[in-house]
């Protein structure tokens, strides 16, 4: 999915974390479409964290970051499809304005940067990169069993394929920005 984004030329930012010289997370983001035409709003996935260093707050350190750039590249809001558990730390929320089709409403959610009460938020039906509808991936020699690859949704099956999630804990680099 990642090299399916860039290739489409549509990974707007994609952050590694490293420790001890290793890559031990990744986080993507792509512009999606939002039914009312606004724009500026970016879809959160996939991230992910290697097994042995989940739970050391990798994940929360690649999230963070990457807020705050898309912020700083002139990102109005983000949306994700996910545990709400995890995101809601992140401030994200079940967004009554917006709907993705296919998904149910409770792990579909969604961040607006600007946080002042009176700002709106989009409205309609959302649309992330057509990378996410990738239902196959090439096989890979890297010894990875393809029940231990990241999935989009979590591996749920909520039709059409989506974004997944997280990884982080060391340093953090830009891998690439478009
Ligand atoms: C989701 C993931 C990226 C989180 O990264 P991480 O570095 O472990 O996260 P952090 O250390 O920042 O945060 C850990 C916290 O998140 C919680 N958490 C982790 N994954 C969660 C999930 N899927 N749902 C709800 N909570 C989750 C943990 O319980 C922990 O909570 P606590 O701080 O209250 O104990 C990582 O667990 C991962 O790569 N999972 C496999 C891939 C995946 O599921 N990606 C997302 C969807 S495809």
């Amino acid at each position: 999915m990642v090299d399916a984004l860039r290739n489409a030329g549509a990974l707007s930012v994609s952050l590694v974390a490293e420790l001890d010289g290793k890559i031990v997370g990744h986080i993507a983001f792509s512009p999606v479409t939002i039914a009312d035409g606004s724009e500026g709003w970016y879809g959160l996935g996939p991230i992910s964290v290697t097994p042995d260093e989940q739970r050391r707050g990798i994940g929360s350190m690649l999230i963070r970051a990457s807020l705050e750039r898309l912020k700083k590249m002139g990102g109005k809001g983000c949306a994700l499809v996910g545990d709400p558990a995890y995101y809601v730390r992140f401030g994200f929320r079940n967004p009554p304005e917006l709907i993705h089709e296919g998904v149910p409403q409770d792990v579909f959610l969604a961040l607006g940067f600007d946080q002042r009460p009176k700002a709106k938020m989009p409205r309609g039906s959302v649309a992330f990169h057509e990378a996410f509808l990738v239902k196959a991936w090439p096989s890979r020699s890297d010894g990875v069993a393809e029940s231990d690859r990241c999935r989009p949704f979590c591996g749920q099956d909520f039709g059409p394929p989506l974004p997944p999630f997280f990884f982080g804990d060391g340093r953090i680099e830009t891998e690439e920005e478009n």
